[in-house]
């Protein structure tokens, strides 16, 4: 792989005082019962991993995984549910989960698919909401961090399936 320039955009004590402020946020606004965190694979598995250790709520949590087949920096516009959730969610409170909103696409989807099994509610929690490439109106319940473009690696995010290890969050200089 050739590696990329990068400079960092969010290091980790940013990283982890944003999350403790969402979680707070969450925790209050859920008050009766257990909520259902829906994660969205690959790319919000480390931010959700923090999410429900700084949640003060008890969750259970489940997962999704949705390809858009496209490759690099730009997603194909087709959505394509690939691992469906296993818990019924019904009557529920359920938060979705992701990494990144971009052009909103994948959660526009997601959410009229969840929606279909009737939850008693359902929201959104993005760790980053990428507003520039919009394609249909989308706003997240819960944003961790708003930013107008770029392309985002680190702390789960991916650029062809590399850097989600790392513990920052990085904006890539040359594509
Ligand atoms: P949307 O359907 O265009 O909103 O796409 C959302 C998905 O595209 C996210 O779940 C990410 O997987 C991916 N994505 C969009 N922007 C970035 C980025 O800057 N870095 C890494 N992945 C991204
Ligand atoms: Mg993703």
């Amino acid at each position: 792989m050739n590696e990329r320039q990068k400079e960092i955009l969010f290091n980790r004590s940013v990283i982890q005082k944003r999350v403790q402020e969402l979680a707070d946020q969450i925790s209050g606004d859920y008050t009766d019962g257990e909520l259902i965190i829906v994660g969205i694979l690959k790319g919000a598995f480390i931010f959700m991993a923090d999410l429900i250790r700084a949640i003060s709520i008890p969750c259970s949590v489940d997962f999704v995984r949705c390809a858009s087949y496209g490759t690099g920096s730009e997603s194909s516009g087709k959505i394509v549910m690939t691992k469906d959730i296993e818990t019924s969610i019904k009557g529920r409170d359920v938060l979705i989960v992701e990494d990144i909103v971009d052009t909103g696409l994948t959660l526009k989807y997601l959410v009229g698919w969840l929606k279909e099994r009737n939850p008693h509610s359902l929201k959104v929690c993005a760790l980053i909401d990428k507003r520039r490439k919009r394609k249909v109106s989308f706003e997240a319940d819960y944003v961790g961090f708003t930013v107008a473009d770029g392309f985002l690696v680190g702390y789960g995010l991916d650029f062809n399936e590399c850097y989600r290890f790392l513990p920052e969050i990085y904006v890539i200089k040359q594509l």
